[in-house]
């Protein structure tokens, strides 16, 4: 592989000036500019990265703790955070913490060896001492949609009251009564924030939630399957459970079917987080969308804000419902916003 030196050899030139093209220092004449940038070309001169992070104490790469890998909308958020990172010109390394507490406090642990220059959590739990100890420390970190309320550090995140409120208006207006939620994991603010806000819409329409009709799950299939069986053998089964994220959606749907039942004629189903296969599913499921792009570039640019010693602060985006079939809605399927 070719070096620094064999660059200036050849562009006859010193290792400095190299170096100072590189860096694109003005203080370069145009005829050596030409001569170094024809040498690394045809050199195929690679700088290394870890020499020059060294030299700046910079490494252009930012940590992305995300609390499960296998969830699409997580999978989606990367995405997006890995795009935007990369049109800023910082790369990203992903850790997944599995919902883990241990593992999300182990990639912190290395991300932060590896002198990433940022973190972006989505955090586990609230009690990851490390990652705490990291925030108070001045490292530049963002929360980006679960976050941890009392630590000073900007949030990117969705407010979906607006939404849940509405689709508990189409609840209603379809004649439904008895609504029951597979909430997320308490020690969570999406957790917490989606059975609050479903509470809180039902109250408008004068309609309590039962705790009976709130049935405990953890952001997994399995557990949206274990909770919707729980709520078909109540002696008064909801006619409507929603389900606070799409894997809960998924093991809701397996279990209604399990029983041989049908949506919607038999019991609705309304999720929150719109995932690609809600489209394919028969009947395509009703669902409050967040703008998960936008939340991941947002979440980015206010680390590299931080970064580059701008100001940052706290973003809220809204959700809105995606109208489909499976709440018994109409047959031909509309949307409420385009
Ligand atoms: N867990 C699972 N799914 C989600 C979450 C979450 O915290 N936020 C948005 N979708």
């Amino acid at each position: 592989m070719a070096s620094i030196k064999d660059v200036a050899a050849e562009a006859g030139v010193s290792v400095a000036t190299v170096s100072r093209v590189l860096n694109d220092h003005p203080s370069v004449s145009a005829d050596a500019r030409t001569r170094v940038l024809t040498a690394v070309e045809a050199l195929g001169y690679r700088p290394n990265a870890v020499a020059r992070s060294l030299r700046t104490d910079q490494t252009h790469a930012l940590g992305l703790v995300i609390s499960d890998v296998l969830n699409p909308y997580f999978t989606e958020l990367a995405r997006s955070v890995e795009e935007e990172a990369r049109a800023l010109g910082y790369s990203v390394i992903i850790g997944n913490a599995d919902e883990r507490p241990d593992l999300q406090d182990h990639h912190v642990r290395t991300l932060l060896d590896r002198r990433i220059d940022g973190l972006l959590v989505s955090p586990t739990d609230g009690g990851s001492p490390l990652m705490l100890e990291a925030a108070r420390a001045g490292t530049p970190m963002v929360f980006v949609d679960r976050w941890i309320p009392g630590v000073d550090v900007p949030v990117i995140r969705t407010d979906g009251r607006a939404a849940v409120r509405d689709l508990v208006a189409h609840l209603h207006g379809l004649g439904h009564r008895r609504l029951a939620i597979i909430a997320g994991p308490a020690a969570t603010t999406t957790g917490q924030e989606r059975v609050g806000a479903f509470r809180e819409a039902l109250r408008a329409y004068g309609i309590e939630l039962p705790d009976s009709y709130i049935g405990q799950g953890d952001f997994q299939a399995e557990s949206g399957r274990r909770v919707t069986e729980e709520f078909l053998r109540l002696p008064e089964p909801p006619e409507v459970v929603f389900a606070a994220d799409n894997l809960m959606t998924l093991g809701a749907l397996d279990a209604i079917r399990a029983r041989g039942m049908r949506v919607p004629h038999d019991i609705a189903l309304a999720a929150f987080d719109d995932v690609p296969w809600f489209v394919h599913t028969d009947p395509p499921i009703t669902a409050i969308a967040q703008p998960t792009g936008e939340l991941g570039r947002a979440a980015v640019r206010a680390l590299v804000d931080r970064i580059e010693g701008r100001p940052s602060t706290s973003v809220t985006l809204p959700a809105r419902l995606v109208v489909r079939r499976s709440c018994g809605e109409p047959s031909q399927s509309r949307r409420s916003t385009p």
